[in-house]
């Protein structure tokens, strides 16, 4: 195991009612911008929740964060929370809304153009509070560090992250994700399934218990998977994949161990050029990933195997061809297409993609050795 420091600051405030509790958890005197998607709050209840627990309190609307935030919409959200002196934002929606909000949040007191911190988050000084109600399970957001932005007017999409963009507060109501479409719902599975899987998947025997709280997640995703799909308004079974997909990505799996992220650095790169879904293009990179770097990962693939797929094969090829194939059917059961070819995805989008990486030196995977040779040959595996 290597050296670590761990530290994460948001509250999380959890289940049926929670969002009640706004109303203790934000100062009266604060000045809260309130940043929202395109709606689905409003359909869902989530909008009047929230009026209700700040009524009395000093509140500005923004509305139209979209999905894969956009730098255009999002520096719009800044020039209005710095002329109305805001200093609280509380986000309410998916990922997107929270990504963007954190954007706002670094990006409100910064002094030149904010696109220069997305590209390098070192850049990144001073912060303004946030919280979260969160109301699909998917990023982790809610209690990470991390934002993904995206430029509408390069189709470039990056991460950044900052210890001052964690959310004050998080709050979490399985019963808001009642109305997500099964669409998102398999999407969330998939992108938490893959962020697991980013942190897991590397090699064998670095940490007993990273291995076995990722393992347990998994386990839990792969249960309550079908059951999600055929009915996502039983409490318990939200409940339970909300919290998987929070304890996904929020550093408590990642303690003293490498990480992978390859997958998700190339299914950006998907999303930027064609607006793809984050989970779906995921979903398509990973079994292309393992069958690519299988020789690299291959202590951890047969003990994913083993443990998750409870492969029993005595022949360690096959074993590894079966997880992998278990892995698309995943997918697959969640409705998800997991070619290019069948997201109508060409040969274009791949050849820029591994055109951006050797332009920009990129080297991706725990080892550094995903060239933009390798990312052609899992990309050429996806078609
Ligand atoms: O905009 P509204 O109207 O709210 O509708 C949203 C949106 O259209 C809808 N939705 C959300 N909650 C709903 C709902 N519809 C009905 N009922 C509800 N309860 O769902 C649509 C998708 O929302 P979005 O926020 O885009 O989805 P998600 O949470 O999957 O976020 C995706 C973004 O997060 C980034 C992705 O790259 C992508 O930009 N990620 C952020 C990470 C992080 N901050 O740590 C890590 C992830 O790997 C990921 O990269
Ligand atoms: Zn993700």
């Amino acid at each position: 195991m290597k050296n670590f420091s761990f530290k994460n600051p948001t509250k999380l405030i959890f289940g049926k009612g929670s969002i009640a509790q706004l109303t203790k958890e934000i100062p009266q005197d604060k000045r809260i911008m309130i940043c929202f998607g395109g709606g689905s709050v409003k359909n869902n209840g989530v909008y009047d929740q929230v009026m209700n627990a700040l009524s009395g309190h000093h509140i500005i609307e923004f509305w139209g964060i979209e999905p894969n935030p956009t730098y255009e919409t999002l520096i719009e959200a800044v020039a209005q929370a710095r002329n109305h002196s805001i200093d609280f934002l509380l986000a309410v929606g998916g990922g997107s809304v929270i990504d963007g909000t954190k954007f706002i949040a670094a990006a409100i007191p910064y002094a030149n153009d904010p696109w220069e911190f997305v590209l390098d988050d070192s850049k990144i000084t001073k912060t303004f509070p946030l919280a979260a109600i969160l109301t699909l399970p998917a990023t982790g957001s809610e209690m990470n560090g991390g934002s993904v932005i995206s430029k509408l007017a390069t189709k470039e999409k990056y991460a950044f992250h900052h210890p001052g963009v964690f959310p004050l507060f998080s709050i979490l109501d399985p019963e808001t994700c009642y109305s997500l479409p099964d669409y998102q719902i398999a999407a969330g599975i998939a992108d938490t399934f893959v962020h697991i899987l980013e942190q897991y998947l590397t090699t064998a025997g670095q940490s007993m218990v990273m291995d076995r709280f990722a393992e347990g997640l998994l386990l839990t995703l792969i249960e309550l998977a079908p059951r999600l799909m055929e009915n996502h308004q039983e409490y318990d079974d939200m409940a339970n994949f909300m919290l998987t997909a929070t304890m996904g990505l929020n550093g408590f799996i990642s303690m003293g161990i490498k990480q992978d992220w390859a997958t998700h650095m190339i299914g950006h790169e998907i999303t930027a050029l064609t607006g793809l879904t984050h989970g779906y293009s995921l979903a398509i990179v990973l079994p292309a990933l393992m069958q690519v770097m299988r020789e690299d990962k291959k202590s951890k693939l047969l003990q994913y195997a083993e443990r998750i797929w409870n492969i029993t094969d005595t022949n360690p090829e096959t074993k590894i061809n079966t997880a992998i194939t278990k892995t698309n059917n995943f997918f697959r059961s969640l409705g998800i297409k997991t070619t290019l070819s069948e997201n109508n995805i060409g040969e274009d989008v791949i050849l820029e993609i591994v055109h951006r990486f050797q332009e920009r030196n990129t080297v991706l995977g725990e080892n550094r050795n995903i060239t933009p040779d390798k990312v052609l040959n899992i990309l050429n595996l996806c078609k």
